[in-house]
């Protein structure tokens, strides 16, 4: 088994004015409150649970007008092009409330050197949260929150081979509710999340899949960070538990209970920025 190639570096924003104050997904409710310092308390308690793991962390300023900018697995697609200049694909939220972090994003890749192409600006597409590398293809959801012609000009900005899966069900709106690489061989998969043909692709790209239950992947717990052998979770359910262990791999517990309130688990607050594409070659499907 070989260790995942990327997910030892992440960017992640503070929760400073993170709050479920509007509703774009069926699990925010906005009479229901955030505890801020307790959101912050789990934010810290991830950041040290990953670099404990190995993985660095870097940090981007939180904006005010934006509260979901703490998940900045959103934020867009990074390609670190082997040798060449590194390359960020902004996204394009399907949602108003969300679209004032594009251009926040674009700036800080910029001032660190990363070459910033732009998908056409009629598609939606929402970064790492709607594709996740395996092996050397990206896997994309669309529906809910990302186009599918969107995948198709990832693919021509990154020269990586692409996948699209749809999304069926509005609870496991991004592809990273679903799906979880592991390995070079094996990924957490919700088969629930998908239509019937997304189920054979995730089928022909996986060697060893862990097929989690609908009650399973409904925990969020495909939301999880992977750091070479430790796998950091928002939910573990007992099986999917043990079957990780039973693969030699470390499991760790963060609750992120808060951010939860508004979709999102401990991917979602973090955006690989070791994603490397360039190896990647192959026909756009
Ligand atoms: N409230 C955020 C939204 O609905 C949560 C984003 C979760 N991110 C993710 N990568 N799944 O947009």
């Amino acid at each position: 088994m070989t260790p995942l190639g990327w997910g030892r570096r992440y960017l992640m924003c503070p929760p400073t004015h993170f709050g479920v104050l509007y509703e774009i997904n069926p699990w925010m409710h906005t009479e229901v409150a955030v505890d801020r310092d307790r959101a912050r308390s789990q934010w810290e308690g991830l950041v040290s649970t990953l670099r404990a793991a190995g993985a660095e962390v870097v940090v981007v300023v939180p904006d005010e007008s934006v509260p979901d900018m703490v998940f900045t697995a959103n934020a867009g697609v990074v390609n670190l092009r082997g040798e060449g200049p590194p390359q960020f694909v902004p996204s394009h939220f399907r949602f108003p409330e969300r679209q004032g972090e594009t251009e926040i994003f674009a700036a800080w890749f910029a001032a660190q050197g990363f070459a910033v192409d732009r998908l056409r600006p009629e598609l939606a597409h929402e970064g790492a949260g709607d594709a996740l590398p395996f092996l050397d293809t990206l896997l994309s959801g669309y529906r809910f929150r990302s186009d599918q012609p969107a995948a198709t000009e990832l693919s021509r900005l990154t020269g990586a081979p692409v996948r699209s899966v749809e999304l069926v069900d509005p609870r496991l709106y991004h592809v990273d509710i679903t799906f979880c690489p592991l390995d070079d061989r094996r990924a957490m998969c919700a088969p629930m999340g998908w239509d019937a043909y997304g189920r054979r692709v995730v089928e022909a790209l996986v060697p060893e899949p862990l097929w989690l239950t609908d009650e399973e992947a409904l925990t969020f717990c495909a939301n999880s960070v992977v750091v070479g052998s430790t796998v950091v979770m928002p939910v573990t359910p007992p099986r999917v538990g043990r079957q990780l262990e039973a693969w030699g791999f470390d499991v760790v517990d963060c609750d992120v209970g808060e951010f939860l309130k508004a979709g999102g688990g401990c991917r979602c607050l973090t955006l690989s920025l070791d994603v490397d594409l360039a190896t990647a070659t192959g026909p756009v499907t």
